[in-house]
C-alpha cells in the first residue's frame, strides 16, 4: 500500500445534497422512499446516477442484470480495480439511506479525488448493484450473487415478481438490460459503506462500525392449504383454518429464534389469504419466513426446529403446509486485511470505532466469497431501518464516507 493523501476530506454538504436530491425519486409522504428494483422510480435514480458518474469522468457500463459500473482509470491499468458502492433500490416503505449512502458516498469519493487531482495506482470502480433488497424479486442481492457465480444470468433473468413479470422484462422495461456480460468488470476487492440498520453504534456513541462478519440468511416460501367453510356454521373443532395455522407458525418461529437470542432472529414478513372474506374460514394462506444467525450451526438448528414445528402443527390441525427453502446464504467472515484497512482509516481520521457484525445482508457479503471485501457502518437514528423513518446525521454520513475514501486510497495506492 502506498502513501495516503492523509488530509483529504470529502465534501459533506455536497454528499448531503445528493442524498436529498435523489430522495425525490420515489419520495413518500412520510419522508421515506419507495423505489422497488427496476421500477420507474429506479429508472429515474439510475439515469441520475449514470449521468453523475459520466460527469465525474467515469467510464460507465451496465451489465446484463442492470448493475451499473463506473470506472476511474488508475496509473497501472494492469492492476484489478478497487470496487466500492452499494444499491439504490429500496424497500416498499424504505428510507433515504439504506444502500443509498454507500452508492452516493462512492460517487462523492470519486468527486473528491477529481477535485484534489489525485491519481491512484489501481483503477477504482463504483458499483450500483441491481435488486439488493429482494422485496420485488427473490433472492435479495441477486445481481452480486450472479457476479460471484452463485446463479447463472439466465436463471436470474427468469425470476418473477408477484405479478408474474420477469427480471428480464423489467430490465427491458426501463432500458437497463446492459450489453456487458455479468462479471465483465474484474474487481480486486470490494468495500461497502452502509448505515448500521441496528442500535449498537448509537447506543455506544461510536461513529464507525468496522464490520467483521455478517449473519447468514434462510428464506422460505410457505403455503398452507386447509379448507374453506362457513364462519358461522362450522363448529370450532371441525375447522381446518389456514390462517389459525399460520398464527401458530408465526409464534413457533418467534420462539425458535428467541431461544437462541441474541444469536438468531426470525420473522414472518408476508402473509396473504388467497380469498379473504369476513365470514369464510381461510382455506389457503401464503407466507414467507426470514431467519438469520451469524453462526452456521445455529442456522442448521433453526432450519431443523422450524421444519419439525411446522410438521407438528400441520399434522395436529389436519392441514397441508408446503415449506420451500428458496435462499440459503451462509454467514460472512470479512477479509482480515480489508477489515484492518477500514480500522486503520477510522483510527487515523480520529473517529471512535468498534468491530461489529452485520444483521442485514449486503452485496459485500456475496463479493467476499470470491474477492476480499469489507464494510464500513455508520449509526442510524434509534437503529431504525426498512422504515420511512430511517435517519442518519450529516456528520456521521460524512465520517463514513471519509473512512471509505481513505480505505480505498490505502487499497489502491496513490500514484506519486
Ligand atoms: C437486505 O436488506 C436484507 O438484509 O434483507
Ligand atoms: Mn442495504
Ligand atoms: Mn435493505
Amino acid at each position: 500500500m502506498s502513501r495516503p493523501a492523509s488530509n483529504l476530506q470529502i465534501d459533506s454538504a455536497r454528499l448531503w445534497g445528493t442524498i436529498h436530491e435523489t430522495a425525490k425519486f420515489g419520495a413518500t409522504p412520510k419522508g421515506g422512499v419507495r423505489r422497488l428494483t427496476l421500477s420507474q422510480e429506479d429508472k429515474e435514480v439510475r439515469d441520475w446516477f449514470r449521468k453523475a458518474c459520466e460527469e465525474a469522468g467515469l467510464e460507465v457500463h451496465v451489465d446484463a442484470l442492470g448493475s451499473i459500473f463506473g470506472l476511474r482509470r488508475g496509473r497501472d491499468m494492469g492492476r484489478p480495480a478497487v470496487g466500492f458502492g452499494s444499491h439504490l433500490d429500496t424497500q416498499p416503505t424504505g428510507g433515504k439511506f439504506d444502500g443509498i449512502l454507500g452508492t452516493l458516498g462512492a460517487l462523492e469519493v470519486m468527486r473528491t479525488l477529481n477535485n484534489a487531482g489525485i491519481e491512484t495506482e489501481a483503477p477504482l470502480c463504483i458499483v450500483n448493484w441491481t435488486n439488493e433488497e429482494g422485496s420485488r424479486f427473490a433472492p435479495a442481492m441477486m445481481a452480486s450473487a450472479a457476479y460471484v457465480g452463485d446463479f447463472t444470468t439466465d436463471d436470474i433473468l427468469s425470476r418473477r415478481d408477484a405479478e408474474g413479470v420477469t427480471v428480464k422484462q423489467a430490465l427491458d422495461g426501463i432500458g437497463y438490460r446492459g450489453d456487458k456480460p455479468v462479471g465483465f468488470q474484474k474487481l480486486g476487492c470490494f468495500v461497502e459503506l452502509h448505515i448500521e440498520q441496528g442500535p449498537i453504534l448509537e447506543a455506544e456513541d461510536k461513529t464507525i462500525g468496522v464490520v467483521d462478519s455478517g449473519q447468514g440468511v434462510l428464506w422460505y416460501d410457505g403455503k398452507i392449504t386447509g379448507f374453506e367453510s362457513h364462519a358461522g356454521s362450522t363448529p370450532m373443532g371441525l375447522r381446518r383454518d389456514a390462517l389459525a395455522t399460520l398464527s401458530e407458525i408465526v409464534l413457533a418461529m418467534e420462539s425458535i429464534a428467541s431461544k437462541r437470542a441474541p444469536n438468531a432472529v426470525g420473522t414472518v414478513g408476508e402473509a396473504v389469504i388467497a380469498k379473504p372474506s369476513r365470514n369464510v374460514i381461510p382455506g389457503e394462506v401464503a407466507f414467507t419466513i426470514d431467519t438469520r444467525s451469524a453462526d452456521g450451526a445455529i442456522m442448521d438448528a433453526l432450519d431443523r426446529d422450524l421444519r419439525a414445528a411446522v410438521a407438528e402443527i400441520a399434522a395436529r390441525r389436519k392441514v397441508e403446509v408446503k415449506l420451500d427453502l428458496v435462499w440459503r446464504k451462509p454467514p460472512t467472515h470479512f477479509d482480515p486485511r480489508l477489515i484492518a484497512a477500514v480500522e486503520n482509516a477510522a483510527e487515523s481520521l480520529g473517529y471512535s470505532h468498534r468491530r461489529i457484525t452485520s444483521g442485514a445482508g449486503h452485496d459485500a457479503c456475496n463479493l467476499n466469497t470470491v474477492i476480499p471485501a469489507a464494510m464500513v457502518f455508520v449509526p442510524c437514528k434509534d437503529g431504525i431501518s426498512h422504515n420511512e423513518l430511517e435517519d442518519a446525521t450529516q456528520a456521521d454520513c460524512a465520517a463514513g464516507t471519509n473512512v471509505l475514501l481513505h480505505t480505498v486510497l490505502a487499497l489502491a495506492g496513490v500514484a506519486s
